[in-house]
């Protein structure tokens, strides 16, 4: 762990989490102690662009922090993070990054440029995604994850028994859908809805993940006392289903509103909603 203090922690220390600049405090972290890393890194989109809003034109505005620099210095970023976190996973240790279009393919590229061994490319199929306002462009629907292994020797954990169980037996496929009922029973069982109003009655973050989604990660790649690391944890999703599902837990975020956000979401004590079997 890094010398600096937690600025939480709980009695046991299986969830703990660092306020401060992610390049920073990784760079104070030991080698090899992780067992899966999940990381939602900035996506690089809030450039001036607009969006849609509950039905209205909206700026995207995600925060300082997802403000794009020119594609070499969001690339060098991705490497410095991504070689990191590669030291910090133990030898059979994982990785998933989620992101769009703006930066998934500098994080592959860069992930195949440090020897990560990669696994999936996954699609989160929004099917409630808001409609393009501009016109010229077809709708933004989807987002992916890249997983990757440490490198090419690594014995990587998938629960194949466990993603079948919920899927009729069947393998599951690397497209994951939403809420779309339909499209759902024909690519997938079970569904990754956009946070409910449930997930977010503790404040509100501009990029919160479903619990959903990260609950499949966390069953299909872990077991339970691992110890799995978000460095950009934003609202904690990572953590609180972590510690639902047993696994001790390191976060960090620079912004200590989403950290005090986290401790709250930790201390309901309740997820939702729960994994649905359909
Ligand atoms: C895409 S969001 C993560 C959202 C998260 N998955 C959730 O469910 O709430 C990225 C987060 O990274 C944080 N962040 C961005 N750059 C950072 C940096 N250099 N160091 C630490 N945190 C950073 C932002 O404050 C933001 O909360």
């Amino acid at each position: 762990m890094p010398k600096r203090s937690p600025f939480f922690d709980n009695e046991d220390q299986s969830f703990v989490l660092y306020h401060g600049d992610a390049l920073a405090i990784l760079s104070e972290m030991k080698d090899e102690q992780f067992d899966l890393i999940v990381a939602d890194p900035p996506y690089f989109l809030s450039n001036g662009g607009m969006t849609c809003h509950s039905g209205k034109r909206a700026l995207v505005d995600k925060g300082k922090w997802d403000v794009p620099g020119s594609v070499e210095e969001n690339h060098q970023f991705n490497l410095l993070w991504l070689k990191e976190c590669q030291r910090l996973l133990k030898p059979n240790g994982a990785l998933w990054v989620s992101g769009t279009m703006h930066a998934i393919f500098s994080i592959g590229f860069a992930m195949q440029q440090l020897g990560y061994k990669l696994l999936n490319d996954v699609i989160w199929y929004k099917s409630n995604a808001p409609p393009n306002l501009s016109c010229r462009y077809f709708t933004h629907s989807t987002e992916r994850l890249i997983w990757g292994s440490k490198n090419k020797k690594s014995k990587h954990v998938f629960n194949d028994a466990l993603m079948r169980s919920f899927n009729e037996g069947k393998q599951m496929r690397n497209v994951w859908v939403g809420t779309d009922e339909d499209s759902a029973a024909d690519l997938d069982l079970w569904k990754i809805t956009a946070p409910s109003r449930q997930e977010k009655r503790h404040g509100k973050h501009p990029t919160q993940k479903p619990v959903e989604l990260l609950r499949r990660i966390l069953l299909a790649s872990s077991h339970e006392g691992d110890l799995v690391f978000d460095p950009f944890q934003g609202s904690g999703t990572t953590g609180i289903v972590a510690h639902s599902l047993g696994r001790r837990y390191v976060g960090i975020d620079q912004e200590e509103k989403y950290l005090k956000m986290t401790v709250k979401r930790l201390n309901s004590g309740r997820i939702h909603p729960a994994v649905t079997r359909t």
